[in-house]
């Protein structure tokens, strides 16, 4: 699905403004990302590296420890949005597709350079994929 979604907008705002704070002092690759829940909450995280590379974390990642953080009652995620100024679209890595998965992630938006914006429902995005459920 394509196009300028008004209710994704202001996620995709949020996403893009989180890219700002980003620390990337080693890659200058910003990202920033942006979770809604089911409860209408939105929590957004940006991409904090490390000098012992691997150490980095990713902006989805830390959007997602924030909403753990913020509310037990919810926790499920009705989409993400992705945002960074270095790649358009970008999307979220295959580590972060699986921390996304444990949450129920539903959609994945990414906005192309023009702005406009992309929806991926996630089983597109990370297909039969493994869960809590499985345990
Ligand atoms: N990065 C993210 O934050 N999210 C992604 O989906 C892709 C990659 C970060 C990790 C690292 O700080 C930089 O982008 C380059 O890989």
């Amino acid at each position: 699905m394509t196009g300028r979604t008004p209710d994704l907008d202001p996620l995709m705002d949020a996403a893009r403004e989180a890219a700002r704070t980003a620390y990337a002092p080693y890659s200058g690759f910003r990202v920033g990302a942006a979770i809604l829940t089911e409860g209408g909450a939105v929590h957004a995280g940006c991409n904090v590296e490390n000098a012992s590379y691997g150490l980095t974390i990713c902006a989805e990642r830390n959007a997602a420890t924030s909403m753990v953080s913020a509310d037990e009652e919810d926790r499920r995620i009705k989409a993400v949005a992705v945002a960074s100024p270095s790649a358009a679209p970008c999307f979220p890595c295959g580590a972060c597709r699986q921390v996304l998965r444990e949450f129920g992630c539903e959609e994945v938006v990414v906005e192309d350079a023009s702005g406009v914006l992309s929806r991926y429902p996630f089983e597109e995005i990370l297909p039969n994929s493994f869960g809590p459920e499985h345990l």
